[in-house]
Order: structure tokens, then sequence, then C-alpha cells
């Protein structure tokens, strides 16, 4: 039988991330869980591992409930009294805090600036001509909500993959992200493969259909606004193009994806 987590006080969520991984989280996590075996705490204080918490930059981190209190930079040595003084006090220890719900600001000794897309820049490109462009993300958490979000709202959308004829978006018909590393977009006959997260770095064929670079781009001479997608290679996967700059789908890309990043494009 599991455990019964109605009988439960506290929780301590331990990032077990890459980053938290890295900073030595194993460690403060078994110094948490023996010193609650060895209290007779373990049937009302619960432990879990987590993944990211998104906050990196302050390895290893914690979030305990109640209260949610974030704390930073934990070691085995520190986890200990923090573990104590909410068992015991309800209290947190504020020297090692992150943040709690009563600051407006979070206190990390590391803060890194969040990274932003680039405004849109003329260039005169080899495959568009002379376009406004700018990067986008190329992160599953970025394309996957794209390409949801195309599905609703497919109208004046294009999608031309490399090596297939250029297709309506409102013949997709459904967008799948079950498999590990590839979305796939339906239609009535088909099923078009696009590989959207992390994959292996000895997998050259993933690596290949990979979409490492997003490029947001703008033709004012032909008022057409598009996306294209390449791979670590510079090899083009695919381009949606949107029939003007007013296409409601491109303003999503604008405000959503490239957050903001184009808002004087208009009147360039
Ligand atoms: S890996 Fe722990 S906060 Fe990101």
């Amino acid at each position: 039988m599991g455990k019964n987590i109605a009988n439960t006080t506290h929780t301590f969520l331990f990032c077990d991330g890459g980053s938290c991984q890295k900073a030595g989280s194993e460690k403060v996590v078994r110094a948490a869980r023996a010193y609650l075996r060895n209290n007779d705490l373990w049937d009302t204080v619960h432990t879990i591992k987590t993944r990211c918490n998104g906050r990196c930059e302050d390895a290893p981190t914690c979030i305990v409930n109640p209260g949610e209190y974030w704390y930073k930079e934990l070691t085995a040595d520190k986890i200990i009294p923090i573990v104590k003084s909410h068992i015991d006090n309800n209290l947190p220890v504020e020297a090692n805090l992150l943040y709690k719900k009563e600051w407006d600001a979070l206190k990390s000794n590391r803060e890194i600036a969040p990274f932003k897309p680039k405004p849109f820049e003329l260039k005169d490109d080899k495959e568009l001509g002379e376009c406004f462009i700018t990067k986008g993300f190329s992160s599953d958490q970025y394309l996957y909500p794209l390409f949801l979000y195309l599905l609703e709202n497919p109208k004046g959308v294009t999608l031309k993959m490399a090596h297939l004829k250029a297709m309506p978006f409102t013949e997709i018909t459904a967008v799948n992200y079950a498999k590990t590393y590839t979305l796939e977009l339906e239609t009535a006959t088909d099923c078009i493969p696009l590989t959207i997260a992390g994959v292996p770095k000895e997998d050259k064929e993933l690596q290949k259909s990979k979409i490492s670079s997003t490029e947001y781009f703008y033709q004012k001479n032909v008022n057409q606004t598009g996306i294209r997608f390449k791979n670590k290679f510079g090899e083009v996967i695919g381009i949606i193009n949107f029939d003007s700059i007013d296409n409601l789908a491109w303003k999503y890309c604008t405000k959503i994806q490239l957050q903001n990043a184009s808002q004087d494009l208009i009147s360039l």
C-alpha cells in the first residue's frame, strides 16, 4: 500500500532537473529523507522529486508547503535546519529563501535576464529576398502551442514543407504530440512529422529533421509574412506563410511567440 497522504503535514518538493542535479540536489534530498526517517517523520512529511522548477540559476531549489516557500542554493547542511524549522515551528529559514508569498520580488543571488527575441532587422535573405526578419524560439514549449494555435486559426495560413506541395492549413485536421520527439500534423489522407523535441546528439537522422531555427519574416514589398523552419545544418524544413501582416495567426506570432518583438514593424 502507498503512503497515506491524508496524514501529511508538510510537503517538500525537491527539484530534480538537470541544473539542480549538477548543483548537488541528490545529496540534499538524501539528507532530508534520512532526517525524516530517523526522526519518525516519514509518515507525516512528504518529499517529492520534481522536474525543473524554472529557477535553474538558483539551483538546487526546493518548494515547501504549506506556505509555498521557495528555497535556493541548497546543500545537505542547509536543508536540515530548514526541515526542522518548518516541522517544529511552521516557519521558513528566511536567509535561504528565494521567495515567499509576502514578497513582491525574488531574492536571487544569480539572476539572469530572460532571453527575448531581438527586434526585426532588415536583411537581404538568400531565399526570401529583402525582408525584415528575426529569430523566435524553437523548443517544443513554443512550437507545440504554435501549431495548436494554427490548427484553431488556419484562415489565410499556408504550409509548405520541403519536398511537399504547399497546402492550406485548413487541411490539417489534428495536431498530435504523443511521440517522444515528433509532432504530427494530420490531414484526411496523410501525416506530416515534425521533430520538435531535443534529440540525441548521435542520431544524425533525427538531427536532420529537428527544427533548430525558427525565423519570422515580413516581406514588405509583397505584404507577406511567414515563418521559416531550418535544421541545425541550415537546411529549410518548411515554411508557413500568412496572407498579410494583419492575419490573426501572424498577430498571435508577434505577440506570443515573439513577445511583442515586432511592435513597430507596421511603421517600418
Ligand atoms: S533544474 Fe532545478 S530549477 Fe531548473
